[in-house]
């Protein structure tokens, strides 16, 4: 099998055993960012949408959002989830393999919030394909895990994080972008069975000058 294949094998059985109502909250970091660092909403592009809270949130909140996923059970449920809060007509399911192909155009918000996945894909080069999807003037901004929650797959693994800085610089942006947010919060996170647990994110949010 592909590693294409992988992705999709992987992320179509997680989704058909997870709670349909997993992930359909926005990510608190998200919200805060888009809240502070943007003044009006344009397009959205939101790279492994997962059950799309992120999606629908922008949606509702004036972004026409394109919501990218490798597992269309996940997508079918953006769907439901945006014809069910009124927002259909702004939510776009597009079904990719992003170390495949990637949709096309620039979009004035590109998302990635905690795109990780346990199949060997050529993330940085998918995070730096992100980052050229971006509109001048517009946000890039990636969320990622900077520790292991007690629920992750990579639990009891002695797993090295990028520090915010590092995962800057492997996005090879050049010349042309102003850092808004480089850093690594704490937040209190809640597991698929309600544990709850104090993890570290790395916060990145980059907007492209004009
Ligand atoms: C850890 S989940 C995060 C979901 C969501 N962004 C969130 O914050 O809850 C990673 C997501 O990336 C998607 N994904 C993983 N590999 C992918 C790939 N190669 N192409 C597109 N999506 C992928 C998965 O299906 C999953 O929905």
């Amino acid at each position: 099998m592909t590693n294409a294949g992988k992705s999709a094998t992987f992320w179509e059985n997680h989704y058909s055993r997870l709670d349909d109502q997993w992930g359909t909250r926005p990510n608190a970091v998200l919200k805060d960012l888009v809240t502070a660092l943007t003044t009006a909403p344009g397009t959205a592009l939101d790279l492994g949408c997962g059950h799309g809270g992120d999606a629908i949130w922008l949606a509702t909140h004036g972004w026409d959002v394109t919501a990218v996923d490798v597992a269309q059970t996940a997508l079918d449920r953006v769907a439901a989830g945006a014809r069910a809060t009124g927002v259909s007509d702004r939510v776009h399911p597009a079904r990719h393999d992003l170390a495949e192909s990637f949709p096309e155009g620039q979009f004035d918000l590109v998302s990635a919030a905690y795109f990780h996945t346990p199949v060997d894909i050529p993330r940085a080069l998918v995070l730096h394909r992100a980052a050229q999807a971006v509109a001048p003037g517009g946000l890039l901004i990636v969320v990622e895990h900077a520790s292991v929650a007690p629920w992750s797959w990579q639990a009891g693994q002695d797993v090295r994080f990028p520090t915010p800085a590092e995962s800057l610089a492997a996005l090879h942006l050049g010349d042309g972008w102003q850092t808004e947010r480089c850093h690594a919060p704490q937040r209190t996170a809640t597991g698929p069975q309600g544990q709850i647990a104090t993890v570290t994110d790395n916060v990145l949010a980059l907007r492209r000058t004009p």
